[in-house]
């Protein structure tokens, strides 16, 4: 699916975002940004171990944390094709009255204010919080697709976003919530 807001187009492409032609990538990480499983693994054997020393630069802001909920740490991509990597870390879904979609929402806000900041065209996200942090699919792609909207709304030059997912029940599940955000528009 592919959905142009304004001067920004959207997709939904089911595949490994480690294959996506974007200049960065987005990867949930873990708060120490430790490397993990789900998509933080897959990046991370792609990426090489440099990522890992990279991410390992960072300073801890608490014992611990490198990376707080909500905020971005950007790296190289060293072994992947995308020459950045933009790590972000989700929300762990407590059910949803922990400040869970104001988290997931800052995720979407800071990365693409970071690739804009940093002069991208184009940037890939995976379903932030969808895997073991247990967030609802349906309620993320909804985040997912309104501050894609809202970001999509003020810009006013060319970008590309793209969702990438894995699974039949992600892609309907963001291509629904782009849909109900579009008529929303
Ligand atoms: N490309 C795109 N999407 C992927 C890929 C991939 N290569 N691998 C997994 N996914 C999808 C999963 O299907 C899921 O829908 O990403 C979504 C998020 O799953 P997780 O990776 O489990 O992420 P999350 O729920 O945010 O949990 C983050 O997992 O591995 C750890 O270090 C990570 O502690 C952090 C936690």
């Amino acid at each position: 699916m592919e959905l142009i807001w304004r001067t920004t187009t959207v997709e939904v492409i089911e595949g490994s975002i480690v294959e996506l032609d974007v200049d960065a990538i987005v990867n949930e990480a873990n708060a120490p940004l430790a490397g993990g499983g789900g998509v933080d693994g897959a990046i991370h054997r792609a990426a090489g171990p440099e990522l890992y020393a990279a991410c390992q630069q960072f300073p801890e802001v608490e014992p611990g944390i490198r990376c707080p909920p909500g905020e971005v740490r950007v790296t190289p991509g060293f072994l992947l094709k995308q020459p950045l990597v933009l790590h972000t870390v989700g929300p762990i879904w407590f059910g949803g009255a922990q400040g869970e979609p104001e988290t997931l929402a800052s995720c979407y806000r800071v990365c693409l204010a970071e690739a804009e900041r940093r002069g991208l065209s184009s940037l890939a996200f995976p379903a932030i919080s969808t895997g073991v942090y247990g967030y609802p699919i349906d309620r993320a792609a909804q985040v997912a697709a309104h501050e894609t909207r809202v970001f999509a709304e003020r810009r006013a030059t060319p970008f590309r976003v793209v969702m990438s997912v894995l699974g039949a029940e992600f892609v309907e599940a963001q291509e629904r919530a782009l849909m109900i955000e579009s008529r929303r528009a």
